[in-house]
């Protein structure tokens, strides 16, 4: 679904040049439910705005869906961002109105008319779990519902790729489990590809694949051993629950030109942290990283 190789951002501000993405590959599978994890300030939400043909990349190279998005006409690009992907903001009061109902604010951006847009607008309501409070003003639902009303609203199009930038910021963890939850059902039951930004390592557990980015670029690559799904029913039938470390693995993420990146706390544990130069070798089949040799 998504192809990003060596992905390049650069902004432009007065004189200065910001480098958001530099050189960045990430690979997502169709129907795919994937987060990306990243200090304030890494790249998370340029990637995302990229993804969604928002903004577009100064260099490499970017595949959605088979669309090339960096040689796509300005016209064409409209248009995937108008029918091909879907978005949801941390700050949901960006594309919901106050004083209109659930269903009202669902019915806004469709473009059927009468009876069929009612009808697609409670369709929707139902999707994400919020029929029942469909006629509730938007002021009188919790943050947690008002985020599933901009899900909705982000389904509306048929979109098969979901963006989701900080989508459990500004609610509490039980909440959070809740939208997750959604999203976990709407990858099954739609085949749609959801990719969520965050910052939160906890979020990260919750789901099948973690790509972590450090300044504009991916550094590693959490996957869980087991889905989430299986664990979850694992645990209904009692079957015992693993260890955290067991749960996941850790890789570093090898780049096309074979760099790799070492977690400072590896360096430092060689006492390699402030140097520029490792020794490699390869010893019995393995890659073997040394401090330099003292002179
Ligand atoms: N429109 C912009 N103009 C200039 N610099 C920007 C713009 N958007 C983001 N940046 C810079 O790019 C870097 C990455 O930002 P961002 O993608 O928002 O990170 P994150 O979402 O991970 O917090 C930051 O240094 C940020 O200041
Ligand atoms: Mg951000």
């Amino acid at each position: 679904m998504i192809h990003c190789d060596n992905l390049v951002k650069i902004y432009k501000v007065a004189d200065l040049e910001v480098v958001a993405l530099q050189g960045l590959d990430l690979h997502v599978e169709p129907g795919e439910l994937m987060a990306i994890i990243g200090n304030s300030g890494s790249g998370k939400s340029t990637l995302l705005n990229m993804l969604g043909g928002l903004d577009r990349p100064s260099a490499g190279r970017l595949m959605v869906d088979g669309k090339d998005l960096l040689g796509m006409r300005e016209k064409d690009l409209v248009k995937y961002k108008r029918e091909s992907v879907g978005f949801v903001w941390q700050n949901n009061a960006r594309n919901l109105i106050p004083y209109l109902t659930a269903q009202e604010n669902v019915e806004l951006p469709i473009l059927l008319r009468g009876k069929r847009k009612r009808e697609r607008a409670i369709e929707l309501l139902e999707a994400v779990g919020l029929s029942h409070r469909r006629n509730n003003k938007l002021n009188q639902l919790s943050g947690g519902e008002q985020q599933r009303v901009a899900i909705a609203i982000a389904l509306a199009n048929h979109p098969k790729l979901l963006l989701a930038d900080e989508p459990t910021g500004s609610v509490d963890t039980n909440m959070a489990n809740q939208i997750l939850d959604l999203f976990r059902q709407l990858c099954r039951d739609l085949g749609l590809t959801i990719v969520i930004v965050t910052h939160d390592p906890a979020l990260a557990k919750k789901v099948d694949r973690v790509v972590a980015i450090r300044d504009g670029k991916t550094s590693s690559e959490i996957v869980r051993r087991k889905s989430y799904e299986q664990e979850l029913l694992d645990q209904e039938q009692g079957i015992e629950d693993v260890q955290e470390e067991e749960s996941h693995i850790e890789y570093a993420v090898l780049d096309q030109a074979g760099r790799l990146q070492i977690p400072a706390s590896y360096l430092e544990t060689i006492g390699a942290k402030e140097m520029n130069k490792v020794k490699v070798t390869v010893e019995d089949g393995k890659i073997v990283i040394m401090p330099p040799i003292k002179v």
